[in-house]
């Protein structure tokens, strides 16, 4: 079977992605907060390209039922109930809740994969959950992408390097695996900076500017490895915790 890593969504064509497992990774921050959002109990999280398109969504809710939640160049957008750190998505703002979000390439990643047969959101915090879906994926001889989110078309560090934790995590219970050169290149990557994760971020053009932003606390949460144990799955628009209330 072959493992595949796309360092955008740009450099993918719909046949990457068709028939796949496919895990999206917008590790600062969509896909952090996605996942800590899920593990603080919220009901779903819907995407959405555009502010306007979360408008339209929440009134489809009563107001009391959905939490506005996205950035645009880091900060909330004007008149939402929260912006995209992951802090804001505690137990006591999103229990019970519809989360629609919107970010800047996180959403995007996620609402332009075409065919898959299905979509896992992927960062540092959910990772063991995660790898254990795709290991299963890959038992079964099923084809997997991940794709990073990046940044406006391009590469990030971030992105890339947590590609390679979850190539590396997948390869090493299997050897028949066919790896793409971008998934080999970012097991490498991960390889260098090992477990010190803060390192990557500090690194990282995102996470330096995160940082200058106030974001600084941000990176601390989206470094901590498994702290959010699940594994969110976007089928039919929504994204929902897999588990005995949502099989597969
Ligand atoms: C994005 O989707 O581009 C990000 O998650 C940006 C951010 O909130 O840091």
């Amino acid at each position: 079977m072959k493992l595949d890593v796309f360092m955008s969504p740009t450099e993918m064509s719909a046949g990457d992605t068709q028939g796949r497992v496919v895990a999206v990774i917008d590790v600062l921050r969509a896909s952090t907060s996605i996942a800590v959002a899920l593990n603080s109990g919220a009901k779903s999280v819907i995407p959405a390209e555009t502010v306007d398109d979360v408008i339209t969504l929440s009134k489809q809710f009563e107001r009391s039922e959905v939490l506005l939640a996205g950035e645009r160049r880091m900060v909330a957008i004007p008149g939402f109930d929260v912006g995209n750190s992951p802090l804001e998505f505690t137990p006591k703002a999103v229990e019970g809740c519809t989360v629609l979000i919107s970010t800047t390439n996180g959403t995007r990643a996620l609402l332009g994969i075409q065919g898959a047969r299905d979509i896992v959101i992927a960062s540092y915090v959910n990772l063991s959950a995660v790898t254990a879906m795709l290991r299963a994926a890959a038992r079964s001889d099923t084809d997997i992408s991940i794709v990073c989110a990046g940044d406006e078309g391009h590469f990030s560090l971030e992105d890339a390097t947590c590609a390679g934790r979850y190539v590396s995590s997948i390869i090493n219970r299997a050897s028949s695996i066919v790896t793409n050169d971008a998934a080999h290149a970012c097991a490498l990557i991960d390889g260098m900076y090992g477990d010190n994760i803060e390192k990557i971020f500090k690194d990282s053009s995102h996470g330096k500017a995160l940082a200058e932003a106030g974001f600084g606390d941000d990176l601390v949460a989206a470094a901590a490895v498994d702290s959010h144990p699940v594994v969110p799955i976007y089928q039919e628009r929504q994204i929902t915790r897999l588990g005995p209330d949502r099989e597969r």
